[in-house]
């Protein structure tokens, strides 16, 4: 049996191979629909969502397959005191793979110990979102036609964005990907990433708290909102929140064929202007989740084609 915790947990490979079964998805979307037929995926979401729970369960009824779940901790026994790990073990009882969204930091590494179904991480506190990396990866392959020879910039609150951690975890395992990362001083990347990838690796990077000088080097700008969740205090997020706003005059400074990338949701940090410029692609993000998702489903339960 696989989980899904961490990127890192499927190979370039495998990757490759979920992104064409996604393709392929997206262009025969009938010949997939009762390949799930018996099957049930809970969405366990302990921590707010629109796009990630609802592309879950949207893939899985896609596939014919049937969806449960709750939305909040709120509304589950985790309001009573009940552990994760005990509520995975009971879950698993009822359906065969779960999509766990978590305030803590490992907490669907902690429950894919004690589970009897695969365990997708859907989003851990600040740490890694592996299933919104897949969907920029199908999402930068399908706009730009290649995984490699690529400089992507990143910007916005890089130190709790738990997508930029984990794109640049996958980014990084491809041919001559550079990185640009931009964010102000107090929201730089973690060190693990610093130290353990962009360091380790030798790979070609830098760090800036500037859009406008950087932006005609890209071909990918993945924008990212100031993480309010995380911060211990509101003072800090009012006065950061505001530092990277992407509108039309800053758009001047992109290349014609750079992409325009956003995991949502926007608050401030895209202005609604940019949205009909040919460049934006976040709503297409969107879109390509599902069918990433899909794939993943497949793949876990084991179901070929
Ligand atoms: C992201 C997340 O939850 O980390 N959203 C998503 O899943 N598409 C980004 C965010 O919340 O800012």
């Amino acid at each position: 049996m696989r989980h899904l915790i961490e990127i890192g947990d499927l190979s370039v490979e495998e990757i490759g191979e979920l992104i064409e079964t996604a393709n392929d998805m997206i262009a025969n979307p009938d010949y997939y629909n009762e390949i799930c037929k018996g099957k049930k995926l809970a969405t366990l979401f302990f921590e707010p969502s629109t796009r990630t729970r609802l592309s879950f369960e949207a893939a899985m009824l896609d596939l014919g397959g049937s969806v449960l779940g709750f939305s909040s901790a709120e509304s589950s026994s985790t309001a009573k005191g009940e552990s994760v790990t005990d509520t995975v073990r009971t879950v698993g009882c009822y359906v065969d793979i779960i999509a766990m969204r978590h305030p803590k930091e490992g907490a669907p590494l902690l429950a894919s110990m004690s589970s009897e179904v695969p365990i997708i991480n859907a989003g851990d506190g600040g740490h890694s979102h592996p299933t919104q990396t897949l969907t920029d990866l199908l999402t930068i392959k399908r706009e730009k036609g290649r995984l490699d020879n690529l400089t992507i910039a990143l910007c916005g609150d890089l130190m709790f964005g738990r997508t930029v951690h984990s794109l640049i975890a996958a980014m990084s395992c491809y041919e001559n990907v550079k990185f640009i990362l931009i964010s102000p001083e107090e929201l730089r990347i973690p060190d693990y990433i610093r130290v353990g990838i962009l360091q380790k690796k030798k790979l070609e990077w830098v760090e800036t708290d500037e859009m406008e000088s950087v932006l005609g080097k890209a071909d990918i700008l993945y924008m990212t909102r100031v993480q309010r969740e995380r911060f211990f205090n509101e003072a800090d997020y009012l006065r950061l929140r505001d530092t990277f706003i992407l509108d039309t005059k800053k758009m001047e400074y992109a290349k014609p064929d750079t992409i325009i990338m956003h995991p949502l949701p926007r608050v401030n940090e895209i202005s609604p202007k940019v949205d009909s410029d040919e460049r934006a692609c976040y709503f297409k993000q969107v879109k390509y989740g599902k069918f990433i998702r899909m794939a993943l489903i497949m793949k876990l339960l084991e179901v070929s084609k």
